[in-house]
């Protein structure tokens, strides 16, 4: 094991672990955000810069700091080695500096868009991000790509992560579809319509962090934020069955894996117990889904709850709103 420091907290990992990694093993907020790495899929990180940390100290036998910052999600640690996240100014302006890049082509359609509450961008914005763009040219645009029945390829929202490509390279048995062409002519390609033929398609949905693959069966029913969701659970051949049902009274409105604390699947899930299984009945409901409250739909919630204890000082009548 090797020992290192981030944020002046201690932890031993295996040799080899990332700094994020690492990070993870401490948790809170001290854990960098990351918008491309996914620790369920192979080849995952290095794209978006999000992790970026700063190495105060190389390892023991090293003294020295990094010359510049490094994206912790493909940087291992060594023994004795010190990093900086949230307590390196140079950290966080340069995470603002990156929210920004990230925002140049990205649309601000957050109150028309599906994945509004939700978004890891809208999460990362809120916390980096400036109130104002200093870009003054067109953002680039593409037409909307409906690929089959079931998933929407809306490309203006993209921010080139990668996940999707892999979730069709590593639980698709033929992957059609990947980034082509580069720099700001960068776009996925064409053929991503054919990928809908696999039992596993769906996990695109869940893995891309914006809103730029999303579930054509629930677009535009509800903002996520009046739905209620449940961990339940089916006897599926095909995965683990086991899922979040987003509720809105006895109505199965969408169907998603379970997501982590790093909003990582914790299983991915078939696009049966995905599309086809939309009654309650055909699950066993676990129980209501902890929310994170540090999220978007988090503060929507709290936001919610403060509007109904002001307005309603009596906490039955207020649990009765909120029921
Ligand atoms: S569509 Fe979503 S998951 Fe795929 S590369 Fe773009 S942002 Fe990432
Ligand atoms: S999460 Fe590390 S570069 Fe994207």
């Amino acid at each position: 094991m090797v020992t290192v420091k981030i944020d002046g907290i201690e932890v031993q990992v295996e040799p080899g672990t990332t700094i994020l990694n690492a990070a993870r093993k401490i948790g809170g907020e001290i854990v960098p955000p990351a918008m491309c790495y996914y620790s369920k899929l192979k080849g995952s990180g290095g794209k978006c810069r999000t992790c970026l940390v700063r190495i105060a100290k190389n390892s023991a036998q090293n003294p020295n700091p990094a010359p510049k910052l490094v994206a912790s999600c493909s940087t291992p640690v060594a023994d004795g080695m010190e990093i900086e996240n949230i307590t390196s100014p140079q950290v966080l302006d340069a995470r603002k500096g990156v929210v920004e890049f990230l925002l140049l082509n990205h649309p601000l359609d957050c109150p028309i868009c599906d994945q509004a509450g939700e978004c890891d961008l809208q999460n990362l914005a809120f916390e980096h991000g400036t109130a104002q763009t200093r870009y003054e040219f067109d953002r680039r645009t593409f037409e909307k790509i409906d690929i089959g029945d079931k998933i929407q390829l809306h490309m203006t929202r993209c921010i080139l992560c990668y996940r999707c490509v892999y979730v069709a390279d590593q639980l698709t048995d033929n992957r059609t579809h990947g980034i082509m062409n580069r720099g700001d002519k960068s776009e996925i390609s064409t053929y991503i319509q054919n990928v809908v033929e696999n039992d596993f398609s769906g996990n695109v949905i869940d893995v891309c962090p914006v809103g730029a693959l999303t579930d054509k069966t629930f677009r535009f029913r509800s903002r996520v934020w009046f739905t209620k969701p449940y961990d339940a659970h089916r006897n599926c051949p095909k995965c683990a069955g086991k899922a979040v049902l987003w509720m809105q009274g006895k109505d199965v409105l969408r169907i998603t894996g379970r997501k982590d604390q790093f909003g990582e699947l914790e299983n991915f899930i078939c696009n049966t117990c995905r599309f086809d299984k939309k009654n309650a009945s055909d699950w066993t409901i676990e129980g209501p889904r902890h929310i994170a409250k540090d999220s978007v739909i988090g503060q929507n919630l709290q936001l919610h709850e403060k509007h109904l204890s002001n307005k309603v000082p009596d906490y039955d009548n207020k649990q009765r709103l909120l029921s």
